[in-house]
């Protein structure tokens, strides 16, 4: 049945009603199967029989039958549920009009039956949910349509208001619209800021009137769409970043970051370095990311921090600055740089302590640890390095410097600093050690002793001193200088020189050893420094003996023509002592010994001498058949090599008186010429030998005294013996006189076992004067050798001497 039928039938219903007495009842839609609708039998007036006699029923001809008839109730009941809303929508009243009709009698009622709503529906939006997508920057006042709500339900049941919550962007309007209908609409009432909220939910109610009330929802979505509206903004104002200096390009230092809240494009961030100008922007750049990343090398020595303008700008160009500071970090990567501000390249070697030989300063770059320096020399040298003030040292000397122990010195100084791992560099001095004129020369022996044989040619070099000195160069040119002094009286200049350059010494004379045997001097050695220094040595040359004399023969004298006969008694027994012979030589040991030997005699049966003793003896009995006038040739000979000898002539007269020798020896005076002087000389003889004699016992009690006070002494001690002669003898040949006052000590041992030293002492009781023309003068002199082989007695001895020199001439002078 479509719906115009429907409505027409149901209007048929109505005026159908009108015409037979009408029953309306009014019922709320909905209401469930079998309810009672009203008692139409009672209404109608018509009983239970008269309905089922009447078949009664109802028509409601095309239209759905909602409501039946119990005919044996006689009540309308609901046949099916009413939905209002199905069956009227919008129109009101709504009503069911249907008949009930009875037969027999054919009868017809209309009955109305109004349906009333209730509130069975709430108000119904098309859609769950609606979103929209609106731009932040939307302004105030922009209305966006909402969709309507349906609510199917009339009058108070239908809707009846919106509500939208929450409110606090956005209110709702309602425009009344010619239909009956409200526009819905929702207006911006508050500035949007997606930044803060993106979204929003939104919930539209649409209400009814009814009781209970009942609503409908539908969410709205707000989407806010971005707007560039806001700059990017740093996290910090300042950041703060470290970086070792030699890092390699590349590293990454820090990151930075700018937010842009805006969203997409908007909020997308691109990061540039302001200081376009200096050479930051050279060594660093930005990324995308904001990550800073090191582009060239940096070196903290240059650079110790970089400043840094940062900024974001976003794709709207908005931007915020920030600034970057980057402390570079120390490495340490500097070794410290000595340099020298000055230094000696030499100092002397008397400098005094703590005498400054260099100066230098010495940097290192790094910081901290890493810039801090010690510096440090070689051990074990005579130096040390001071600090004078920051960064500068010096060198100085710290103990004696001595040129000839080390003259030069590698002064090395070193400087390392405190990094980890700690860098150094060195620098090498080298020191000289200047000469001072402090070691005098020095002799290589603390004396010497050098030997020479007599009868040198003079200028002989007799040998080298040498010193040597430890300096150097000039300090150390050594020259010898010999020292005054004097030999014997005689500057010594006179005996040798010395060589100033190479120290030989030299013989200026000829040296004999009868005259000095030894003597001494020093020879000083001088360097050439200022002032000079020196040494002297002590230089001792012994002169050795050569057999360069021949014996002298003292006794029997030998002159020219003079006569000195021994006289023999010719009652003389074998063995005799006739004379003795008495030599002396002056050469002294092997070239001083001395041997007697008969070479030629009248008759060489008669005399002998003795090898050692030179004595004269005869060996048989004299006989009257031996000749008076006898000659013997003695040769005197020493034992040098080669050894020289010397021969004298002992002429004997064997006779019992002296008249017997006068005539015999008459032959041998050959000078008659010098008779004349006989006189002259005799008396002068006289003369002499008595003062001789009185100074002889002068001086022999004066030694015997003397002799009695040493010997005490002397007598006691082992002094070993050596034979002396005297310096200063001189031979007076050809005179036959010895013009010298003739002193000699002997000491000598005769026996090594007794070692006991005996003085002689002869003095002028050994002087002979002879007369050639003398014919009956004997002597007989008592020689040294009595003096020494009666030691006991000297005093007597010399008495007896003198005696025996003196008497004779009393006696010729008569
Ligand atoms: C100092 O160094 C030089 C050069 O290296 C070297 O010839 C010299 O012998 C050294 N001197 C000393 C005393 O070590
Ligand atoms: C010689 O040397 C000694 C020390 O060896 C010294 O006492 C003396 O004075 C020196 N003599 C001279 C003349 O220089």
């Amino acid at each position: 049945m479509d719906v115009s039928n429907r409505i027409l039938w149901l209007l048929s219903v109505v005026c159908f009603g009108f015409v037979n007495g009408q029953v309306s009842y009014s019922i709320p839609e909905e209401m469930s199967k079998g309810s009672l609708v009203g008692n139409i039998g009672v209404d109608l007036g018509l009983d239970i029989k008269r309905l089922k006699a009447g078949k009664a029923r109802i028509y409601t001809g095309d239209s759905a039958q909602y409501i039946e008839l119990n005919r044996e109730r006689g009540v309308l009941l609901i046949k099916d549920k009413i939905d209002r809303e199905a069956l009227c929508r919008q129109t009101t009243p709504c009503a069911l009009h249907f008949q009930i009709t009875l037969e027999n009698p054919l009868e017809l009622f209309p009955v109305t039956v109004e349906i009333t709503d209730i509130n069975d529906n709430a108000p119904i939006f098309q859609k769950e949910e609606r979103t929209f997508e609106i731009s932040e920057s939307a302004v105030v006042g922009s209305k966006f349509m909402l969709e309507k709500a349906i609510d199917p339900d009339i009058g108070l049941n239908g809707l009846q208001r919106y509500t939208l919550r929450p409110s606090d962007h956005f209110i709702l309007k309602l425009h009344s619209q010619s239909d009956g209908n409200k526009k819905v609409e929702m207006i911006l009432q508050k500035p949007l800021d997606r930044e803060k909220q993106e979204r929003m939910s939104l919930v539209l109610t649409a209400e009814d009137g009814g009781e209970p009330q009942m609503t409908g929802t539908m969410q709205i979505h707000v989407n806010l769409l971005d707007a560039n509206d806001n700059a990017p903004v740093f996290s910090k104002t300042v950041y703060k970043a470290s970086i070792t200096e030699n890092s390699a390009a590349g590293s990454l230092i820090t990151k930075v970051s700018a937010s842009d809240v805006d969203k997409g494009s908007n909020g997308e961030v691109i990061y540039v370095i302001g200081n376009t100008a200096d050479t930051v922007s050279k060594l660093f750049h930005i990324n995308n990311e904001g990550d800073v990343i090191l582009d060239g090398s940096i070196d903290y020595e240059k650079e110790k921090n970089y400043h840094i303008d940062i900024e974001a700008i976003d794709q709207g160009g908005l931007s915020d600055s920030s600034k970057l500071i980057i402390d570079v970090i120390d490495v340490n990567d500097n070794n410290p740089v000595i340099n020298m501000i000055s230094a000696s390249g030499s100092v002397p070697e008397d400098s005094s302590h703590k005498t400054v030989i260099a100066l230098m300063s010495v940097n290192d770059p790094d910081s901290d640890i890493n810039g801090k320096v010690h510096c440090f020399i070689n051990e074990n040298i005579p130096f040390e390095i001071k600090i004078t003030s920051n960064n500068f040292y010096s060198i100085v000397t710290d103990s004696d410097l001595d040129r000839e122990r080390n003259s030069e010195y590698n002064i090395t100084v070193t400087c390392s600093d405190e990094g980890v791992p700690s860098l150094s560099s060195s620098v090498t001095l080298t020191l000289q050690i200047s000469d001072v004129n402090d070691n005098p020369p020095v002799f290589e022996r603390s004396s010497y002793e050098a030997y020479i044989v007599e009868n040198n040619t003079p200028g002989l070099s007799i040998f080298t001193v040498k010193a040597t000195d430890s300096d150097w160069n000039q300090n150390a040119r050594v020259s010898y200088i010999l020292e005054d002094s004097s030999v014997n009286g005689v500057p010594v200049s006179s005996y040798v020189s010395v060589s100033a350059d190479s120290g030989v010494i030299h013989a200026v004379r000829s040296f004999d050893y009868e005259q000095i045997k030894d003597f001494q001097f020093r020879v000083k050695a001088q360097d050439g420094g200022s002032p000079p220094l020196s040494s002297n040595v002590t230089v001792k040359i012994m002169i050795q003996d050569q057999n360069d004399n021949v014996p002298q023969v003292l006794y029997p004298v030998q002159t020219g023509g003079s006569l000195v006969a021994e006289m023999v008694p010719r009652s003389a027994d074998v063995g005799y002592l006739v004379t003795k012979v008495v030599a002396v030589d002056v050469d002294s040991g092997q070239n001083a010994w001395l041997s007697y030997k008969l070479q030629k005699a009248t008759d060489r049966a008669l005399f002998e001498v003795g090898l050692q003793n030179g004595e004269v003896r005869t060996i048989r009995q004299v006989t009257d058949k031996d000749a008076v006038k006898q000659r013997l040739t003695v040769i005197v000979e020493d034992n040098g090599q080669p050894s020289r000898s010397a021969t004298v002539i002992v002429n004997v007269a064997v006779a019992d008186s002296f008249p017997e020798v006068l005539s015999e020896f008459t032959d041998f005076t050959h000078d008659k010429e010098y008779n004349d002087n006989l006189t002259f000389y005799l008396v002068l003889a006289l003369a002499v030998v008595s003062f001789l004699f009185i100074t002889c016992v002068v001086v022999i009690i004066s030694v015997k005294i003397y002799r009695w006070r040493q010997s005490r002494i002397l007598y006691h001690s082992n002094l070993p013996v050596i034979p002396y002669y005297p310096p200063r003898y001189s031979d007076t040949l050809g005179t036959g006189t010895l013009p010298h006052v003739y002193n000699y000590e002997v000491c000598r041992t005769t026996d090594s076992r007794k070692s006991d030293c005996k003085f002689g002492r002869a003095g002028s009781q050994n002087v002979l004067i002879m007369d050639p023309s003398s014919t009956g003068t004997m002597q007989r002199i008592q020689s040294e050798k009595s003096i020494l082989d009666e030691p006991d007695s000297p005093l007597e001895v010399s008495i007896t001497m003198c005696t025996f020199i003196t008497l004779p001439f009393l006696c010729m002078s008569f």
